[in-house]
Order: structure tokens, then C-alpha cells, then sequence
């Protein structure tokens, strides 16, 4: 760990307390003056800290800034969320989410960053990502699991982004399907999921969240100012992303080992309890036909049931959906 980050473990570890330069230099194992030289940069970079002779330091505030050291400080995984690449500004964070697992990046290792310039969403849409507004990041897993499941990992994702949301702000949130999350009738939150695979054996995913945090109406471009939102706007208040970040994580690592021992069915029952697609009627898109019909459920395996009008119900695995 760099020093810098055991500092801030420090800190977190004893909030409201004095620590001593000498002991922070004990713990981080180096000179009482490079302690001081990490707590100036610790200020450089928005950290409010206090000084007092004889007794030593105290975090006062820290900034809402994603980086590495913020998000490790007092997270309490084991894995999610154990390894942070974060970026001021990319093109977009899926593709460097791809190049770390190539190269061997753990599982739960995320990438993320304060703006995207080219963020992607799913059917080659763009995903508008200005700075500091929101979560754009992709997190890595590797779970041993056939291929024809990996898209339950992606009701997964929605399930735990859905269950922060509700923890963190109240707000009354629900999944359209596949993976959209909206509260009222607008979209906070996307996810796009990647898959590299070899014949039936699943390399690793990266499963890309979009999270609309702290964006205020004029944040949404024109196209999308009816039909998005953020946690902010519906909640009046601002939320501390790098909390958020930090529940989902944990959130995240309980739901997934629970998952892959018993299986996709207590997901399933999340999902439903918060989707907002069961029981409605829809217009589904996929790639060879157009299908209407009422949403029933998931199956056993997370596939959309579609009844249509002669009573015939259809698996919907991948579509376009309207309402
Ligand atoms: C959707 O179309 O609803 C999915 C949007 C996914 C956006 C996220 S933001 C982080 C990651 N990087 C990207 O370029 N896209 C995903």
C-alpha cells in the first residue's frame, strides 16, 4: 500500500481522533517529516486536515474524489473493490477494463473515472458521462460459471446497484429489463456487460455501470433531460459517491458468493420484487422479429417470459424493449 493510502486507513480506522506524527510514522514505516510531506499532499488534494502540537493529526473532511486510496480506506472486502485503477478523464472504461484483466487484473479489480469522453452503452448507444457527476466504472470478475449463465450476472449487477441505491438514499428504484435502473419513469443508471470467453470457458467479464450521482438538470444534454435523472435531483441532495461505491462493493461481494453456491434463484426473486417490466405490456425489439405481449417473469434461468395475445409464452434473451 502506498503511504499516502495507510495514512487514510489510519485516519479512517480512528475517525475523530488525534493520531500522532510518531505514530504515523510507524505505521507507514518511514520518517516523521515524509509523514508531514503525505499529509501536505493529502491537503493538496482536498483533504481537510488538522494539526495540533503535542497531539498530532485529524481528518477533518475528505473530498468526493474517486481515487484509489479513498475507495480502499475502510472498505472491508475481499476482493470488490480491493484493486481501483481511477482515471481523471478516458475515452472510456471498458476498454481499459479489458486490457487490465488481459494482463491478468484479479477479480474485482474496477476501473473508473471522473469523466468519460467516448463512454459506451449497450446497443452502440453513446453514454453521456460528464466530470465529477457521476459513477462511470467497469469492474472485473471472473466467475466459473457456463457461459449460457453470464447474463445472470448482469441481473445480479442491477439487483445490487438497485439494493444501494434503495440503501443509500430511500429512493423508491426499479430494474426495467434487462439491467436499466429507473426511479419514476426515469433511467439513473445503465450497464453495459462485456464477456471474454474461449469455447464455453468464461475468461472474465467487465461489467460496466453508469450511475447518474450528483447531476443537476442542466448537466443532460436536451435528448436527455426528459428521460434521465439523477440520485441528486430525485433525492435533493447531494451523495457521497465514493460511499456509495463502497456499498455497492460490499453489497456486490455478498450477492455474487451467494450466487455462485446456491445459484441464480434468490437473484431472481430481487429482480422481481424490483422490476418494474413484470406485468406490463411490451413491445419487444430483437435482432429477427417484433414481439407484443404482458412480461411474466423471469425463468430459472433469468430469461424474460413475453405471454402474447394468444395466450403462447416466448423466451426474450436479448432485445429492445418499450412499454
Ligand atoms: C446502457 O446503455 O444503459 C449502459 C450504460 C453503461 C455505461 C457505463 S459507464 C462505465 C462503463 N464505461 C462505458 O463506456 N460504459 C460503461
Amino acid at each position: 500500500m502506498k503511504i499516502k493510502q495507510v495514512i487514510l486507513q489510519a485516519f479512517h480506522d480512528q475517525p475523530d481522533r488525534f493520531i500522532s506524527g510518531e505514530e504515523l510514522s510507524q505505521t507507514c514505516g518511514c520518517s516523521r517529516t515524509a509523514v508531514w510531506k503525505h499529509i501536505e499532499e493529502l491537503r493538496r488534494d482536498g483533504y481537510e486536515v488538522e494539526a495540533v502540537r503535542k497531539l498530532g493529526y485529524r481528518l477533518l473532511t475528505a473530498p468526493d474524489r474517486l481515487s484509489a486510496a479513498e475507495i480502499t480506506a475502510g472498505l472491508g472486502t475481499k476482493k470488490i473493490g480491493q484493486h481501483v485503477y481511477a482515471y481523471d478523464e478516458v475515452v472510456s472504461t471498458q476498454p481499459l477494463a479489458h486490457d487490465a484483466a488481459a494482463k491478468g487484473a484479479v477479480e474485482g479489480t474496477l476501473v473508473l473515472a471522473e469523466q468519460q469522453t467516448g463512454g459506451k452503452g449497450r446497443l452502440g448507444r453513446p453514454w453521456h458521462s460528464p466530470k465529477g457527476t457521476g459513477i462511470w466504472m467497469s469492474l472485473i470478475v471472473r466467475p466459473s460459471i457456463p457461459l449460457p449463465k453470464t447474463p445472470q450476472m448482469t441481473l445480479l449487477t442491477a439487483v445490487c446497484v438497485a439494493r444501494t441505491i434503495r440503501e443509500e438514499t430511500g429512493l423508491p428504484v426499479k430494474i426495467k429489463w434487462p439491467n436499466d435502473i429507473f426511479i419514476g419513469d426515469k433511467k439513473v443508471c445503465g450497464i453495459l456487460t462485456e464477456l471474454n470467453a474461449e469455447s464455453d470457458r468464461v475468461n472474465y467479464l467487465v461489467i460496466g455501470i453508469g450511475l447518474n450521482v450528483n447531476s443537476v438538470e442542466s448537466d443532460f444534454p436536451e435528448e436527455l433531460a426528459q428521460v434521465g435523472t439523477s440520485l441528486r435531483i430525485e433525492s435533493g441532495q447531494a451523495i457521497s459517491r465514493v460511499r456509495f461505491i463502497q456499498q455497492f462493493c460490499r453489497i456486490f461481494e455478498e450477492t455474487y458468493e451467494q450466487f455462485l453456491l446456491e445459484g441464480f434463484q434468490p437473484i431472481k426473486s430481487e429482480w422481481e420484487a424490483y422490476s418494474y417490466t413484470i406485468g406490463r405490456l411490451v413491445t419487444l425489439q430483437t435482432i429477427s422479429k417484433k414481439l407484443e405481449g404482458r412480461a411474466i417473469g423471469l425463468d430459472e434461468e433469468g430469461v424474460l417470459l413475453v405471454e402474447d395475445e394468444a395466450g403462447l409464452v416466448h423466451k426474450v434473451y436479448s432485445a429492445d424493449v418499450n412499454y
